[in-house]
C-alpha cells in the first residue's frame, strides 16, 4: 500500500506522515530529507554550483532511513545536519536539476518496493506513485504556515522575525511550483486538506478515516 502526501513547506506533512505511519504501522519515507542529504554533500565536496559534479555526486552516495525516522548518508546519522540554514538555502535549486530527481525517484520507489509506505513530498501523487492508493494534498495558508514556523523556532529557543519567515516560505512556494520537472501541483484525484484550523490530530485522523473508507 502506497499513502502520498504532497504540499507546501510548513504544512505539516512530517508530522503528520510519522504519527499516520505510527498508528498504521507503516514505512515513512521523508523524500525532502533526501534532498537535503544531496544538498548536504554538494556542501561538503564544494561543488554547489557545478550541477554536472552534483550529478556525478548523486549516483555515489548512499541514503537510507531507519525505522525510528532518522536520516542516513553514507551510514552517517545526519538527521540535525540537514535540518541546518545552509542546507535549507541552496536545497531547493539543488532539487531542480533534473538528473539528481531521476536519481531520487528511482531510489524512492525502490525504498518502497515490496513495503506499505507513506511517502510525503512535492511530488509524490503526480510522478513517484501517481498510482498511490490514496493521494492527498496536505495545505495551510502562509499565515498559518508562518506562524507555526515562528512557534517552533521559539520552542527551539530561536527567535525569529515573522516578515522574514513569511518572505522565505513564499519564495519556496514559489521555487516549488515552478519546477520544469516535479513541481507542486494540486490535482483531481488528490485528496484536499487544508489544514489551517485544523489541529495536528484532527488531520491524523481525517487521513486515517479516508484511508478506511475507501479501503
Ligand atoms: O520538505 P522539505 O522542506 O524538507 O524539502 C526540501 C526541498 O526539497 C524543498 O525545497 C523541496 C524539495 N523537494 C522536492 O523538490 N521534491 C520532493 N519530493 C521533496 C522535496
Amino acid at each position: 500500500m502506497v499513502i502520498a502526501i504532497d504540499g507546501p513547506c510548513g504544512a505539516g506533512k512530517g508530522t503528520i506522515a510519522h504519527l499516520v505511519a505510527e498508528k498504521l504501522n507503516l514505512v515513512y519515507i521523508d523524500t525532502g530529507a533526501m534532498y537535503r542529504c544531496v544538498a548536504l554533500q554538494a556542501i561538503r565536496d564544494n561543488i554547489v554550483d557545478d550541477s554536472d559534479k552534483i550529478i556525478e555526486m548523486v549516483k555515489k552516495i548512499s541514503i537510507r532511513f531507519d525505522e525510528f525516522g532518522k536520516t542516513y548518508l553514507n551510514d552517517e546519522d545526519v538527521s540535525d545536519l540537514i535540518r541546518s540554514k545552509e542546507v535549507t538555502s541552496i536545497v531547493s535549486p539543488i532539487s531542480s536539476i533534473i538528473p539528481v530527481r531521476e536519481e531520487l525517484v528511482r531510489l524512492q520507489r525502490e525504498l518502497a518496493s515490496g513495503l506499505n509506505v507513506i511517502m510525503e513530498g512535492r511530488d509524490i501523487t503526480t510522478v513517484v506513485f501517481p498510482n498511490a492508493d490514496y493521494k492527498f494534498y496536505l495545505d495551510a495558508s502562509v499565515e498559518e504556515r508562518t506562524r507555526r514556523r515562528v512557534e517552533q523556532n521559539k520552542e527551539k529557543g530561536i527567535f525569529s522575525d515573522y516578515d522574514e519567515i513569511r518572505s522565505s516560505i513564499e519564495a519556496r512556494d514559489y521555487n516549488d511550483m515552478h519546477k520544469d520537472v516535479g513541481a507542486l501541483k494540486r490535482t483531481d484525484d488528490q485528496i484536499y486538506i487544508d489544514s489551517t484550523d485544523m489541529s495536528i490530530d484532527e488531520v491524523v485522523e481525517f487521513i486515517i478515516n479516508k484511508v478506511g473508507e475507501v479501503k
